[in-house]
């Protein structure tokens, strides 16, 4: 059998150990995510539920050869915040605390929220930085006024700084779970950070309130990972600001339900090479994120997120006579009687040998909120993880949690989600000067 070690790509990086709590700051502290996430997290701590869905918490890792039968959990191979380590703190345009917030948000049962009562009561947003100019359909009053959206991210700085002082946490992380904000394309406002900062101090109409909590915890020194498919961190002043003070970023859209089942199936059928004329997706929601996308301007930027999957993983350049001509429309419908039990059904029209047509239907009846927290979970040890490793700017590796991965200019991002599996695992590999696996095994059968 050859010699594995030869091959190595060991780089021994050294990891800060996570002394201390960390402390979960989160924009929409009183969504059905954000909530069904705290609750959870105070739920696991308590013994009284599983971390069902979370890699930080359920998943192994291979170390080594397969002969040598190594599998650890990930969060006993690399060192992870624990969950007893996480201090939450947060904003919401509504001044519910998370009790009451996790009530009307409806996800978990009232039984459940009841045992939970005495920590999730503790916890109440501080008013938030929001504009209906961005959120058209939503009308909270728990706001900061300012005169400038410059006034408004010192005012988020100082929040920051007293929960850092208070708590006593000794690193901090956010994560966007509030609403999807309407559609902004990039523009020069954002190409600098000298730009974004003159566009805070004039009151820059193209600068969304999302983008303000970004400014405010990149220069807090915070890493930033964004659930929702705005563009709040997603261009060139953010990116600099992130690499400048070392800080990782992750995003977009935290890739739940139908897209989820999307990056299962499509890289399945392309890996055969069968044919596709058309991916119909439609859903009934009945939820807050489902009215705010009932705004046909919140409902632009959720579309450019969904879309863009489907033509990125079938690679139509590649592949033109399999996936050049293929019709996809997603359809978002709200429909209040659901709440966050979303239905969603996708009718896919394939084809096979010498072109026959076959059809698959799904037909999804998931809970969206139920498949977010785990991934905000994830999220947050892993960013905090990337940090301590000596990560910075965007973290591709991350992919695995996004409906539209932020990536490097020139790339494309990378959909299919065993790809971004493997990448994942073999960041983790790397951070710890582990062997990567490359599933080529080869020296198994004596050939290398
Ligand atoms: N539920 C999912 O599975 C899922 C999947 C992918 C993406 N997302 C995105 O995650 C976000 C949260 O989803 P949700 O289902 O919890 O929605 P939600 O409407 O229940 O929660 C969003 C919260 O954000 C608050 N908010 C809005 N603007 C804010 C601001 N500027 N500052 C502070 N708070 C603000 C709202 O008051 C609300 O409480 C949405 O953008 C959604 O599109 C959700």
């Amino acid at each position: 059998m050859a010699d594995n070690k030869k091959k190595s790509t060991k780089k021994n990086k050294k990891i800060q150990k996570p002394s201390g709590k960390l402390g979960v700051l989160i924009p929409g502290m009183g969504g059905a995510v954000a909530t069904t996430f705290i609750a959870g997290v105070e739920a696991i701590r308590r013994g009284i539920g599983k971390p069902v869905g979370s890699l930080t918490q359920m998943a192994r890792i291979r170390i080594g050869k397969r002969t040598e039968k190594n599998s650890p959990l990930i969060k006993e191979f690399i060192e992870l915040a624990g969950l007893d380590d996480l201090v939450f703190a947060g904003w919401d345009i509504y001044p519910d605390n998370c009790y009451e917030a996790s009530l009307k948000a409806g996800v978990l049962e009232k039984d459940q929220v009841e045992a939970l009562r005495e920590p999730l009561e503790r916890l109440k947003p501080m008013p938030a930085v929001f504009s209906r100019d961005y959120v058209k359909n939503l009308d909270g009053k728990h706001l900061k006024k300012g005169k400038t959206k410059m006034d408004l991210a010192r005012q988020l700085i100082e929040d920051i700084e007293n929960f850092k002082k208070e708590s006593g946490v000794s690193r901090l992380v956010m994560v966007w779970c509030g609403s999807t904000e309407v559609y902004i394309k990039q523009s020069p406002v954002h190409a600098s950070l000298t730009a974004f900062e003159k566009g805070l101090k004039e009151n820059h109409p193209d600068i969304a309130p999302s983008m303000i909590y970004v400014y405010a915890a990149l220069k807090c020194g915070v890493p930033y990972a964004n659930g929702a498919p705005n563009l709040s961190v997603d261009f060139p002043a953010m990116m600099d600001l992130a690499k400048k003070n070392g800080l990782p970023i992750a995003g977009k859209d935290f890739k739940t339900g139908q897209t989820l089942m999307k990056t299962i199936l499509a890289p399945g059928l392309k890996s055969r090479m069968i044919g596709l004329h058309g991916w119909f997706s439609t859903n009934i929601l009945g939820n807050r994120d489902g009215e705010v996308l009932d705004d046909p301007y919140s409902f632009k930027t959720k579309e450019e997120s969904k879309l863009s999957v489907l033509e990125y993983m079938f690679q139509p350049e590649l592949y033109p006579e399999l996936y050049s001509d293929y019709y996809h429309k997603v359809r978002i419908n709200y429909y209040p009687p659901r709440g966050d039990a979303k239905e969603a059904w996708d009718n896919i029209d394939i084809f096979g040998w010498l072109g026959y047509p076959m059809q698959i239907k799904v037909n999804f009846l998931c809970r969206d909120s139920i498949l977010a927290a785990p991934i905000v979970l994830d999220l947050v040890l892993f960013l905090d993880l990337a940090r301590r490793a000596g990560f910075d700017g965007i973290q591709e590796w991350l992919s695995f949690y996004f409906k539209s991965p932020m990536h490097g200019e020139g790339l494309y991002p990378e959909h299919d989600l065993f790809i971004q599996l493997m990448k994942l695992k073999n960041t983790l590999r790397y951070m710890k000067g582990e062997e990567l696996i490359t599933h080529l095994g080869l020296d198994y059968y004596d050939l290398m």
